[in-house]
């Protein structure tokens, strides 16, 4: 049998993603701002059609207490913050002061800042910090660190919150005997994940992968 390797592996056939990303409405102007500064910046941000899922997922559930893993710049707390509403919360967490910086501009440019709660430091540890209660956590750290998400999430979430992860397909490497630390830990975390009692999880296959976990 062939094995694959990553290169070969195209999660969402290349046409239909251009065919969902066609019936998508462009963002406002600070949205496609952002959009350009990740383009231009080769900074890895979930992009329109995963934040389109997360601000779904977080106004299903009725956010609006959420907090963020790994918030970069501040794209996909961005579509977060829209979720929870007037009052609503989103704790942001990133190792870079740079980074919080960047998104305390863009959001606060978008009416949005009002709803961000900034914090540096190692994103685990400030959820494990927390007092918890949360709707939704939304993790895309470092993916070595992934499986030490499962459990303090599990902990923080309220019961019928959800717990989404970006990049659980990683580009295809979940397939393939690549044993570097980022794609062992998502094979990981996937693997505890699915056998975690009290989180019932499925992937689904957007972009680059995204779990759904919702809290039983
Ligand atoms: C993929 S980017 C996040 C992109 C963002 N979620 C978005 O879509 O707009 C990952 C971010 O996580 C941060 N990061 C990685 N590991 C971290 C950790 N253990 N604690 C805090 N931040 C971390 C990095 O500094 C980086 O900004």
């Amino acid at each position: 049998m062939k094995r694959a390797s990553h290169s070969d592996i195209q999660i969402l056939n290349p046409d239909i993603e251009d065919y969902i990303e066609s019936l998508t409405p462009a963002g406002d102007t600070i949205l496609r701002e952002m959009e350009e500064h990740a383009r231009v910046t080769e900074f890895p941000i979930i992009g329109p059609l995963v934040g389109r899922l997360l601000f779904q997922l977080a106004l299903m559930v009725g956010a609006k207490n959420v907090l963020e893993l790994g918030s970069g710049f501040g794209y996909s707390a961005y579509w977060l913050a829209k979720a929870v509403g007037e009052g609503g919360s989103v704790v942001y967490t990133d190792m870079s002061e740079e980074n919080a910086r960047a998104a305390s501009d863009f959001l606060g440019r978008a009416g949005l800042g009002q709803r961000l709660d900034i914090r540096t430091g190692d994103a685990v540890r400030i959820l494990e910090g927390s007092p918890g209660g949360f709707d939704v956590i939304f993790n895309d750290i470092d993916k070595e660190y992934y499986p030490l998400v499962i459990d303090p999430a599990y902990e923080k979430l309220r019961k019928g919150g959800i717990f989404i992860t970006d990049n659980v397909l990683w580009s295809g490497r979940v397939l393939t005997p690549d044993d570097s630390p980022g794609t062992e830990g998502v094979k990981e975390f996937t693997r505890l994940l699915f056998s975690k009692e009290g989180f019932y999880s499925s992937i689904v296959p957007l972009r680059d992968g995204v779990s759904v976990s919702v809290k039983l």
